[in-house]
Formats: structure tokens, C-alpha cells, sequence
């Protein structure tokens, strides 16, 4: 991929300019000026209809974002993330998680190799190891069946597998699958109150094996397990994922019992892999396989729809647009279902160990704005904590908006109330509310004018906040599929625009080396040199003990 500095290309310079004349420019003045808006900047799309035309932009605006694409060679480095090219240049690594969905016709190369073969192979260990867990033919040491999973692992190797089972849960069978990640031993103590040893299969989810985190958890939850089982039920219940073969062994785990991973695929981008192990446990191989399957039209579609009509490419772009030009520091994911209530914690991880960058491709700094913050909750929840800030606060927070057409459950009242939510809030965040309208209303309700004049300003709303409304047709395997792909994709565009690698994650190392040296320190009760601050805090801890 070439490395191109954005803010040097004729886009970037004509979209500062056309900032300029965007800046004062009012959504519902657009509105009103176009009848045909809605239509103009809405992508239809199997069952997926986005509509954007509630954002700051023009057809001009598109048309230089789209050029600002063109200038940064977007079609040359998507064929290259497909490809199988060793895009994670930092780690020397191809960037291929687009190969775990793939047909098992198509040929993906990589150093050399066909890897598709061994994806499908690993596929069929999940779908028999899952059927057989599932049917209660594969049992614990006592001959019972499992009714308890427990996923030990973080960061990627927690937080989509856990997202996932989550947004599926209407799916789920009867066994209940349990995510322990944290390295505060509350959380694996507090996990295992719940469960039977005699019942319960443990995933050893670490694509490096190497994380403090898993290992201690893992470690804690065998001498637990080890306290009823003989030595020999550990093989029975306890099975890894991992890439790194030599580790697992050592820590115990037959090679019979390991699902492999590749190199290939980033652990932020891993749930596709054997790394969803837990997800075809709770909702069976048939509904993984159909994520899979939605996530691959997704990738058809990012890889050969016009960008002007592509979904991911025209939400990059936006975002780019509200991070570079407005300078928009964050972006709100609102999803209209608790099913998601975790997808905006797994795009936290996915969009910022991915973009939050402040070197580019050459290894210089920057000098203009990389990776957006995410945040976000389900609505309607979400309305009554953090709206007024986005309706009435003093920041620019564009914000997507997720909504299906059908409920899973069929109460129709309930669904349609969620969705007169759902359209009314990016309407009022459109529209806004004019101090006409106020004093018209506090007229109405028979204030006096002295009381009407006071509260205008506080009631007033300014209006011309950016969304984005996607409309889905049902929270299903396939239909989930598509929205990660999406956002998967999403991230790529704007780390090719920002001339960053997306696709490393060094920043994450520091804290990791520094932790490690302190935990030795908290161990002997021996501080060395620290900053006087991190000293004094270190002994009032120890002093503590
Ligand atoms: O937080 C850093 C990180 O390397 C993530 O990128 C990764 O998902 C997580 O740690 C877990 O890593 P592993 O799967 O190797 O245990």
C-alpha cells in the first residue's frame, strides 16, 4: 500500500475550502431545499437500508470525500487487504479475516499458500466439537452432560465472542456461556460461585497464549477444577485457541484439544475464527456458519460496490469528514435493541487499537487527527443518561443510529414504541426546537411573557446534529454478520485515508512491560525509582497489606 499523506492531496485542500461554505450551512435548510435528499443519500442494500442525508454534507461534499478516496488509492488497498498482502507492515503480516468467511471454493493466498483448506478444516472441528457438547454426546468426568461454558480470555479474544453471544442470545440453547477476562480475581471467583465443576467446559481463548491476564485466570480456574477432578478430566474440560501450539501444550492442553488461529488474522478481528467457539456453542454451528455467510456479503459488497454506494466506504468517509474538517472527537453508536447492548464496548476495541495512531506510514508524525473515540449504549436507555449532552451540550458528536424493522419477540407494542424513539430522536437532533417554537408552547401553557423570556434559552434546542440511521430488517446470524463486517471495514477505509497501520497495536505494550516490572517490586515489597507520584502510591499500597 502507498504511503500518502491526506492533507497533501488537491481533495483534502478543496474539502478545507468547502468546509468554509458547509459551516453555517443548517441540515433542515438542505432539507427543505431538496425534496429528493432522503433518497439522494441512502444506500439500499439486501437487508440493510442506510440513510445518511441527516449529515452535514452536499453532493459536493460527497464528491470530494469520494475524490479525497480516489487520491488515496482506496481501490488499490482494499485489493490488497483481500489479497492477502502483508499490510500489517509492523508485525509483517497479512491482514485476512476476510478469509475465514470466504466459500470454501475461493483460493486465498497466503506466503505461498491456499489457506482456505485449513480454514474449513478448523470450521468442521468447531461444528462436530460444538454438536457433540451441545447433543450432550461429548461429557464431563462424572459422565454428565455440560450444561456451563466458561470463555477465559480478553481483549479480542473476549470481547466479539462475548458481543456476539450477547446479540444472539434469542438464538441461544440451553447452555449458559459464562466470559471471564479480567485479571481482579472478582471476576473468575465470582463466575465459578455459579458453577459445577462436574458440568462445565472451560475455552482457553489466547491467540498468543502468552496474556497475563488469561494465563492467571486459566491457572486459577484449573486449581479450582482440580480440587474436584482428577488430573485426567482436565483434558476432558479444557480445550484452547490459540496460534502459539508450544505454550498451550506446556500449560497442560492436548494437541487434539487446541483450535488453531493464524497470524493472519488480528485478535480484534478473531471472533470469525475458532476464537467464536463459544458462540457456536451458545447458538449452534448452523448460526455461526450464517454470520460467517452475512460477513462475507459484506466483504462482496465493500470490495465491489461503487464507492458511492458502498455502505462502509460512505461511513468512513463521514467520519472523516466530522473528525478532520469539524473536528468531532467522538462518535456516538446508538443501537435500538439490548440485544447489542455490548456493541459499542467491542467497537471501543476494534476502532481504537485500530486507528489510535499518531504515526503515519512513514513513520512520521502526523499532523492532523487519526482514530475517533467511541462510545455508546442502547436507546432508549441511552436518552434518559448522556442526549442531553448530544442534544444540548457544547460538543459535535455525530452518532449512528441502529434500528430493525421486525422485533425477534413480536410485541408489537413494545417494538413500535422503541421505534417512534428511534426516528423521533434523530429527527429532534435534526429539527432542533426554535426559540419561536418555545415561546409559542410556554404561550400555550399561559406563562407570562417575563417567565416565557427567561426560560427560551434553556429550552431552545440549536438542531443540526449529524446521524446516521440503519435500518435493518431483524437482529439475525446473517444480518449481524454484516453490521461487524461492516464496521470492520469501516475501520479500514479511514486507516488507509489517515495513512496509518491499522493493524498493530503497540501502544498496548508499555503499560504490559511496566506492570510486569511492578508486580515483581509489589512481590520482593521493594520499590525502585519511580516518578515521586507512582512511588508514594506504590508504598501507601504496600503499606496496606
Ligand atoms: O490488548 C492487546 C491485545 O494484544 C489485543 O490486541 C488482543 O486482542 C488481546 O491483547 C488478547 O491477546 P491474546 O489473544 O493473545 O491473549
Amino acid at each position: 500500500m502507498r504511503s500518502i499523506n491526506p492533507t497533501q492531496t488537491s481533495a483534502w485542500t478543496a474539502l478545507k475550502d468547502h468546509f468554509n461554505e458547509m459551516q453555517n450551512q443548517q441540515l433542515k435548510d438542505l432539507f427543505k431545499e431538496d425534496p429528493e435528499r432522503a433518497s439522494k443519500f441512502s444506500i439500499a442494500w439486501e437487508d440493510f437500508y442506510l440513510d445518511y442525508s441527516k449529515n452535514r454534507l452536499t453532493t459536493k461534499t460527497r464528491e470530494l470525500l469520494l475524490k479525497l478516496a480516489e487520491e488515496c488509492d482506496l481501490k488499490t488497498a482494499i485489493d490488497s487487504y483481500f489479497k492477502g498482502d502483508a499490510i500489517n507492515q509492523t508485525e509483517n503480516r497479512a491482514v485476512l479475516h476476510t478469509a475465514l468467511r470466504a466459500p470454501a471454493n475461493k483460493e486465498v493466498m497466503v506466503d505461498g499458500e491456499n489457506v482456505v483448506p485449513e480454514v474449513q478444516e478448523v470450521k468442521k472441528k468447531i461444528e462436530k466439537f460444538s454438536q457433540a457438547v451441545i447433543s450432550g454426546e461429548k461429557k464431563g468426568f462424572t459422565g454428565k452432560a455440560f450444561t456451563d461454558v466458561v470463555n477465559i480470555g480478553i481483549g479480542g479474544s473476549d470481547l466479539g465472542p462475548a458481543m456476539v453471544t450477547e446479540s444472539l442470545k434469542y438464538y441461544q440453547n440451553h447452555l449458559n456461556v459464562h466470559f471471564v477476562s479480567n485479571v481482579d480475581g472478582d471476576h473468575v471467583h465470582e463466575t465459578l460461585k455459579e458453577l459445577n465443576p462436574e458440568t462445565t467446559l472451560f475455552l482457553i481463548v489466547s491467540k498468543t497464549f502468552t496474556t497475563q491476564e488469561t494465563l492467571t485466570n486459566a491457572m486459577t480456574i484449573r486449581n479450582w477444577f482440580r480440587k474436584s477432578a482428577p488430573q485426567e478430566a482436565v483434558s476432558e474440560h479444557f480445550v484452547a485457541v490459540s496460534t502459539n501450539l508450544k505454550n498451550v501444550e506446556e500449560f497442560g492442553i492436548a494437541v487434539e484439544n487446541v483450535f488453531p488461529m493464524w497470524d493472519w488474522v488480528g485478535g480484534r478481528f478473531s471472533l470469525w475464527s475458532a476464537v467464536g467457539l463459544s458462540i457456536s456453542l451458545a447458538v449452534g454451528y448452523a448460526n455461526f456458519e450464517a454470520m460467517l455467510k452475512g460477513a462475507h456479503k459484506m466483504d462482496t459488497h465493500f470490495k465491489d460496490a461503487d464507492f458511492k454506494e458502498n455502505i462502509p466506504v460512505q461511513l468512513a468517509l463521514l467520519s472523516v469528514w466530522y473528525n478532520n474538517f469539524y473536528k468531532a472527537e467522538s462518535e456516538a453508536v446508538i443501537p435500538y435493541t439490548q440485544y447489542l447492548n455490548s456493541l459499542p464496548a467491542y467497537l471501543q476495541q476494534a476502532v481504537m487499537e485500530s486507528n489510535g495512531k499518531s504515526v503515519d506510514r512513514n513513520g512520521e508524525k502526523v499532523n492532523y487527527q487519526t482514530g475517533t473515540i467511541i462510545w455508546g449504549e442502547p436507546g432508549t436507555n441511552s436518552q434518559h443518561a448522556f442526549f442531553q449532552l448530544i442534544h444540548q451540550g457544547t460538543k459535535l458528536i455525530p452518532a449512528d443510529f441502529i434500528g430493525y424493522k421486525k422485533s425477534l419477540h413480536g410485541d408489537t407494542d413494545h417494538h413500535q414504541k422503541l421505534m417512534a424513539n428511534f426516528f423521533a430522536q434523530t429527527e429532534a437532533l435534526l429539527q432542533g426546537k426554535t426559540g419561536q417554537e418555545v415561546k409559542k408552547e410556554l404561550e400555550a401553557q399561559g406563562l407570562s411573557q417575563e417567565a416565557i423570556e427567561k426560560l427560551v434559552p434553556f429550552k431552545e434546542f440549536e438542531g443540526n446534529k449529524p446521524t446516521n440511521t440503519l435500518l435493518i430488517d431483524k437482529l439475525e446470524p446473517g444480518s449481524l454478520g454484516k453490521l461487524i463486517a461492516m464496521y470492520e471495514h469501516k475501520i479500514f477505509v479511514q486507516g488507509v485515508i489517515w495513512n496509518i497501520f491499522s493493524y498493530d497495536q503497540w501502544g498496548v505494550e508499555l503499560g504490559k512491560q511496566l506492570a510486569s516490572n511492578i508486580l515483581k517490586e509489589i512481590e520482593d515489597k521493594n520499590i525502585n525509582n519511580h516518578d515521586s507520584s507512582t512511588k508514594s502510591l506504590l508504598n501507601v499500597f504496600l503499606a496496606q497489606k
